[in-house]
């Protein structure tokens, strides 16, 4: 991963430029990293854009080619990148780094990055999947929109190398992603598991219209939610629930 690197100054999106690249027939090498100095339409989750300073974030996409994984067990894919990113900002943030279901990194309680996961399915068989990753890493004036967010330099006063740390995530990327093609299900799981922010805690939560208090016990095989609320085990998709915290 990474050992092929296009680097663009400008472009609207990564995953965009890379879907694009993909549905020409392009030949790129699996692993191939598109990194942006800027991204003028960058996506985020929900149809969401991504904001980003020029030049002082990470930006880019990776491209894997997961032919071993159904569809219906995409989300294998998603634990294995989470618990890759994870793994580099552990390094950095020991205690307080952790992966907020389900697309979410944070440090310190606030979000500092986040991934976009795009597939393209072939039969039941995932052919290309993209992997978008938004990182905020020396940016430290945030748009006043933008809650509870953070970047590795806000949180510990210095800067850091933009290419160097691109290169400690693709390693990480790529030995996790080796440890899934090899078939470490059960591993990957239970690593993923154990790095959920908010794990084991009360915590409010909105759902049902209201703000409820809920602690996260795991997440299901198929990537939903499992909360014990005070008075029932409840699984949640994606969108049916809301963090507060
Ligand atoms: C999210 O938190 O909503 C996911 C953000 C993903 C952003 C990255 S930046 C590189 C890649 N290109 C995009 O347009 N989006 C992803």
């Amino acid at each position: 991963v990474g050992h092929n690197l296009i680097t663009l100054n400008e472009v609207d999106s990564t995953n965009t430029f890379l879907k694009d690249a993909v549905s020409k027939s392009t030949p790129l090498l699996d692993g191939t990293v598109i990194l942006a100095e800027k991204q003028f339409a960058g996506r985020g989750q929900a149809e969401n854009s991504w904001q980003s300073e020029p030049g002082k974030n990470l930006t880019f996409s990776i491209l894997l080619n997961p032919f071993f994984l159904p569809v219906d067990r995409q989300f294998e894919l998603n634990k294995a990148i989470s618990i890759a990113l994870n793994d580099v900002l552990k390094k950095y943030f020991p205690h307080s780094a952790f992966i907020k279901w389900p697309n979410d990194l944070y440090i310190s309680n606030k979000k500092v990055g986040g991934m976009l996961i795009e597939n393209i399915v072939q039969g039941n068989k995932i052919r290309h999947a993209i992997i978008g990753i938004g990182l905020n890493v020396n940016q430290v004036d945030f748009p006043a929109n933008l809650k509870n967010i953070t970047s590795l330099k806000q949180e510990l006063h210095q800067d850091y190398h933009l290419i160097g740390l691109l290169g400690e995530i693709c390693s990480s990327v790529e030995a996790r992603y080796l440890q899934l093609k090899a078939g470490s299900f059960i591993k990957i799981n239970e690593e993923y598991q154990h790095q959920l922010y908010l794990r084991d805690e009360w915590a409010p939560f909105k759902f049902d219209g209201k703000i409820q208090s809920g602690k996260i016990i795991g997440i299901t095989e198929i990537g939903q939610l499992i909360l014990e609320t005070e008075d029932e085990t409840r699984i949640f998709n994606n969108k049916e629930i809301e963090f507060l915290n």
